[in-house]
């Protein structure tokens, strides 16, 4: 290759590839059902508020919110300034924003609810312009999916592109349904009326940038992906460790537990980016059918070897911070003799060919000693070491780290030499910051989520395949956890602040290293 081949590379990498936002996405109105909840004032309405700001929110654009609470659309304004942060709310184009903002008070299960709504609908889209298109996001309960998406059919607001209509999106999270069976059923309600590129599953982990980030690392760069297979990686971690306890979400959590909370959804996702194969080009169908190819070879918990491939625990009584904390069993609305599970380690082996015999470690717990998500590639050691007569046998072998919180960025260890007369090696790193030397916009989760949805973008949300085999994996090892005889012994207690129960202390420590 010649040198101005060379420098013309150069130049080209400088100005960064991107695909920018559209300046002309479609008007749409914007339905939030569970309007006077805590995910609409601490999430949705600030994404919005800030799209807004940065004239990223479509124009037209209306936002209704619905919820049982009787409001007048000016309380519905006045509620969200005081209980958004004081610093969105002072800013100058809050009143700009506010006008954009209605409230409905609905009964989630009531016919003539949907109807009115409807009409309420039709008249304000005429009236601001927004061509008939739709999101409906549903911040409720997930008992509440259900009902909400089964009265939208009814009433024809799931319906596209029919009688003056543009199109219908509806937005849920997880979880989508409490096992394989319940999502099932969820999902069937979901398509009564909307039809699957209408639904769109949030899992925020997906919409983390240092998460997309790995697949533009593995895809964009040719120096890992021939290495990224058995014959040089030792084994995978995928860590979400958490310092907080359950909070006031007891209800929820102890029906759910770690499995259901973390696994069935964000870790999965972690796997599949990191384990996928390429996918042929970057699009939704291309980049969701490789996950589900991944998720297809992950090998069930019944096989043979698998017994100690899980470690379930719960937090007891500790410190964080040097504050003294509450064991799970003394939390508000946890059951005193509970055998939830905070923590989960499981080993998941995926059975093909690029992945045969490497153990994925996937790590997530509450109370541990800090909050801290990570994805490590532990590559092997080198095969023969010619500082065997100086060194002995130990060289640390290369890893790569990306860090999700709070490190965002990629970090690879390595060896080098220690500097000086004596030989020495140590282990030392190349480290890239994700936000370093960039001064643009970022966007949040839940902005991309909206952002993503307004341009039908599925790219980055789950697709029912996925969730149904996410499912079906979890499902036996959500037996072990609940339903056999020995459920208490199972269950591992370990110190709030503490790296987990002590079954999987050295690997914690290996991993947060
Ligand atoms: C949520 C779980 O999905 O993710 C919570 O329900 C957990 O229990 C949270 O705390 C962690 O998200 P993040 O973005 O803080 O790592």
């Amino acid at each position: 290759m010649g040198a101005n081949k060379i420098s013309e590379d150069v130049r080209a990498s400088d100005a960064p590839a991107c695909s920018l936002i559209p300046d002309n996405l479609d008007p749409c109105l914007i339905v939030i059902f569970g309007a006077t909840g805590d995910l609409t004032a601490r999430k949705l309405i600030p994404a919005l508020f800030d799209l807004f700001v940065d004239g990223n929110l479509p124009r037209p654009c209306s936002i209704i919110g619905c919820g049982r609470t009787s409001l007048t659309s000016d309380e519905f304004r006045q509620r969200l300034k005081s209980k958004c942060s004081s610093e969105l709310t002072a800013q100058s184009r809050w009143d700009e924003f506010a006008s954009l903002l209605h409230y409905r008070t609905i009964q989630y299960d009531a016919a003539a609810t949907y109807e009115a709504l409807a009409i309420f609908l039709r008249e304000l889209d005429q009236q601001v312009g927004t061509s008939g298109n739709i999101i409906f996001d549903l911040a409720v309960p997930p008992e509440l999916y259900p009902v909400i998406a089964g009265r939208l059919s009814e009433a024809g607001l799931a319906a596209e592109n029919e009688q003056g209509k543009g199109w219908a999106r509806i937005i849920i999270e997880k979880p989508f349904g409490h096992d394989l069976a319940s999502a099932k059923v969820l999902d069937e309600t979901l398509h009564q009326g909307f039809k699957e590129h209408q639904i769109f599953r949030i899992d925020h982990y997906l919409a983390k940038e240092t998460v997309q980030n790995t697949m533009m690392f593995r895809f964009a760069n040719s120096i890992f992906e021939p290495r990224w297979n058995r014959n040089y990686i030792d084994y995978v971690g995928i860590v979400a460790a958490e310092d907080l306890g359950v909070g006031t979400r007891a209800g929820y959590y102890e029906q759910a537990g770690a499995v259901r909370d973390m696994f069935q959804n964000h870790l999965l996702q972690l796997l599949a980016m990191i384990a996928m194969e390429p996918p042929a080009s970057f699009s939704a169908r291309q980049i969701r059918d490789e996950k589900i190819k991944l998720l297809k070879c992950l090998r069930p918990f019944s096989a043979p070897g698998q017994e100690d491939a899980l470690v379930l625990g719960q937090y007891g009584p500790g410190k964080i911070n040097g504050q003294d904390v509450a064991g799970y069993r003394q939390e508000a609305g946890v059951a005193p003799d509970s055998l939830t599970p905070t923590f989960a380690m499981m080993r998941v082996s995926l059975d093909n060919w690029r992945w045969q015999g490497v153990p994925f470690y996937l790590v997530s717990g509450k109370r541990l000693a800090r909050k801290d998500t990570r994805m490590v590639i532990q590559f092997k050691e080198v095969p023969h070491s010619m500082f065997r007569g100086v060194l002995g046998d130990q060289i640390g072998a290369n890893r790569l780290t990306f860090g999700v919180f709070p490190e965002e960025g990629i970090r690879l260890s390595f060896q080098a030499k220690v500097p000086g007369p004596r030989i020495c090696l140590r282990t030392t790193d190349l480290g890239f910051k994700f936000y370093e030397d960039f001064s643009g916009p970022v966007l949040a989760a839940y902005e991309k989520v909206l952002l993503d949805c307004m341009q039908g973008e599925q790219m980055f949300f789950w697709r029912q395949d996925g969730v149904e085999l996410a499912w079906e994996f979890l499902d036996p090892i959500l037996e072990v956890c609940e339903q056999c005889s020995d459920r208490g012994r199972q269950l591992k207690f370990y110190e709030a602040g503490s790296w987990g129960p002590k079954e999987v202390r050295g690997l914690l420590s290996s991993l947060m290293d």
